[in-house]
Formats: C-alpha cells, structure tokens, sequence
C-alpha cells in the first residue's frame, strides 16, 4: 500500500568562485548600494568553465543519497531539473546516473526554469504514488552561461549551484500532503532566452547580437512573481485545509528579497519563518528552493511535523508550490 511521499534525503553544491558585488562595480555600471537594495544580493557563486550542470547536480545527488542512506543503485527514477543542459542531448540526468552509477534508473531532464524543482517534486511525486519507490530530483543550473556580463539589469541577479532531494513513500500525513504547479505561457517573452534552439540555432549573427543570453522584463517578472507566490500557497494551504499560520517555514525561490518580503507581507507570514538566503546565492534559478532547504536541514531547522511550505515561479511563465509535512516514518 503506498501512503504519502516524504523527502527522505537533500544536498547542495556550489562552486568555488564567489563573484561579490564589489566585483560587478568594476564590471558594470553599478553598485553594492543599489544591488543590495533592489535585491539583497551580496554575492553569488560562478562555476568555472570546465564546470557543467552535469558536475554540481552530481554533487548535490551524492549528498542527498548520503542523507537519505538510499544507495544510488537503489533509484528508480532521476529527474534533472535545468535549464542549462551539459548539451542539448543526452539529458543532464542520463550523464549524472551514469556517474552515479545509478543502473536500475530512467532519466529525463524537466524545463521549467526557476519552477523546475517544484514541477521536479511534483512529477517525482506522482511517480512514487505510481510505484517508483526511489526518485532523486535535481535542480541544477549554471545559468551563469546565459547571462550577458556587460548587461548590468540581468548580471548582478544570478548564480550557479544544484540542490537534490531523494523521494520515497513515507507514512500517511507526512511528506508533501498538498501541491501544484502551474503555467501561462503568454508571458513567454518577458523572460526568455531566444536564440540556440530550433527557432534560432546559434549563428555568428545570433552570437553577434547576444541572442543567447537572458532578456527580462524586470518590472513584470516582479508583479507576476508577488502575485503567484501568494495565490499559488493559498491554494495549497486551503487544499490541505491549513493556514498560513500554521507553517514553520516558508521556503520561496530566492530571486530578490523584495520580491520574498512583498508576498511575505501579502500572506502575513513573520519574517522568522521566511528563509532568505539571496544574500549568499543570487538567484540560482531550478538550484535556489533545495540549496535553501539543505541549509535549513543542516542547521537542525527542520523539527519533525513542522510544516514547509515551498513556493517557486520562473520563465515559461511557470509556478508551482507544496506544502511538505517534515518527518514520518519511511517505508
Ligand atoms: N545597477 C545600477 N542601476 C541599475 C542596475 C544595476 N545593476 N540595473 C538596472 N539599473 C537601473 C535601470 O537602468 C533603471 O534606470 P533608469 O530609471 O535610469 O532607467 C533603474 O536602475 C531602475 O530600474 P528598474 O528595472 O525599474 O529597477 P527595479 O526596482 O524594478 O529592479 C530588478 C530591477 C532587480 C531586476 C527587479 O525588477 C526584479 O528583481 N525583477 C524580477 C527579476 C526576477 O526575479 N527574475 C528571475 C525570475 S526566475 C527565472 O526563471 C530566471
């Protein structure tokens, strides 16, 4: 009988290099004032160029395995979430099962940008409901290789870094008891990398208009976020009939503290229980949601019961939230 799908396991990976704002000031036209008031970013890690996703996510998974004490032969599934694929083909997740050397596993790679690891869970999820006993979810990007370093309004929000999580069925009420994902794609373009796919494959012409790196709409990816955070937990906390209340921690992708405090303020949730770590990170786009609950579970925050509620938004436009019961027995 399968009961409710908990995570049993979480890792993190970042790497080395750490790129302050002190740095971007002699990059760009910029500064640590206006950084650290418009975002709260202080500073963000950037992978060096033998780095790929397929390296952090490897990392991340190792450490969540480790946590859950589920051997990587024991998986049944693996997930990618990314944005920044080692290549377009094979998924990330293939090249990480073979390091692992995860044999029994299928892979894919999920693209749902910053959602990627909510939409990651979300699929993981339903796959345990269907069978699948053990299911590592990556969220990985080095979405350091996307960004135009001479584009002040992108450069100083993103970093590099993966987290994971190992699923697997726990006792009935515990794990992730509501959740949802989401999407509108007529907000496509206000966000979005256009050139090196099908649509625009990279050209000197692209290369020479930087078509391959992150466009944003800023001001509009800040309304849509607020708005989405506080209807989409609302809707997760009304389908598992809680409050808001009633959570210990409120885990939203790390994009920009104003962003976090906004829809904090919206859904009255004390500053106490709001994980921010964007100081450290920037915005790590599918990595920042499990980066940020590996921290809160290394550091003993997570109490046994306690409610979780993970809360992310993305390009696409995508969104996605669940709300996590920590603890329970593993079965
Ligand atoms: N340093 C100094 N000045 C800057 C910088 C910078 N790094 N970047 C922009 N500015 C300037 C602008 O040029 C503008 O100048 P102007 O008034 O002379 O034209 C001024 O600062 C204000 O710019 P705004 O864009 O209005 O600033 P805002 O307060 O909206 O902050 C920001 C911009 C930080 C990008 C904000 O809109 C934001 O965080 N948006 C959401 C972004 C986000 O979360 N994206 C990721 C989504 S997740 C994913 O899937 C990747």
């Amino acid at each position: 009988m399968i009961s409710d799908v908990g995570i049993l396991g979480l890792g993190k990976a970042v790497p080395n290099r750490i790129l302050t704002n002190a740095d971007l000031e002699a990059m760009v036209d910029t500064s640590d004032e206006w950084i650290t008031t418009r975002t709260g970013i202080k500073q963000r890690y950037i992978a060096d160029p033998e780095i790929a996703a397929s390296d952090l996510g490897y990392e991340a998974a190792l450490q969540a395995l480790a946590a859950a004490g589920v051997k990587a032969d024991e998986l049944d599934l693996i997930i990618a979430a990314t944005t920044t694929p080692d290549m377009p083909f094979p998924a990330t997740a293939c090249i990480i099962q073979d390091r692992l050397k995860a044999k029994g596993a299928a892979a894919f790679d999920l693209a749902a940008a910053c959602s990627g690891f909510i939409y990651g869970l979300e699929v993981g999820r339903t796959m345990v409901k269907a069978g699948y006993q053990r299911v590592l979810v990556i969220g990985v990007d080095v979405i350091s290789r996307l960004i135009d370093y001479s584009d002040r309004s992108t450069c100083v929000l993103f970093g590099d870094g993966a987290g994971a999580a190992v699923l697997g069925p726990v006792e009935t009420g515990y794990g992730i008891i509501a959740s949802e994902i989401g999407a509108d794609g007529s907000g496509a373009g206000l966000l979005h990398v256009p050139a090196g796919g099908s649509r625009m494959p990279a050209q000197l012409e692209t290369i020479e208009n930087k078509s391959h790196y992150v466009k944003m709409s800023g001001s509009e990816v800040f309304k849509f976020a607020v708005r989405v955070i506080c209807d989409s937990s609302n809707r997760v906390l009304e389908k598992a009939g809680t409050a808001c209340s009633e959570v210990s921690w409120f885990v939203p992708h790390q994009a920009n503290v104003r962003i976090i405090k906004a829809a904090a303020d919206r859904l009255n949730i004390d500053r106490e229980r709001i994980y921010v770590n964007v100081d450290r990170y920037g915005n790590t786009s599918a990595a920042s949601i499990p980066i940020a609950l590996t921290e809160l579970d290394e550091a003993g925050q997570l109490k046994s019961g306690d409610l979780v509620l993970l809360v992310g938004f993305g390009a696409g436009l995508t969104w996605g939230s669940a709300l996590v019961r920590w603890g329970g027995m593993i079965l």
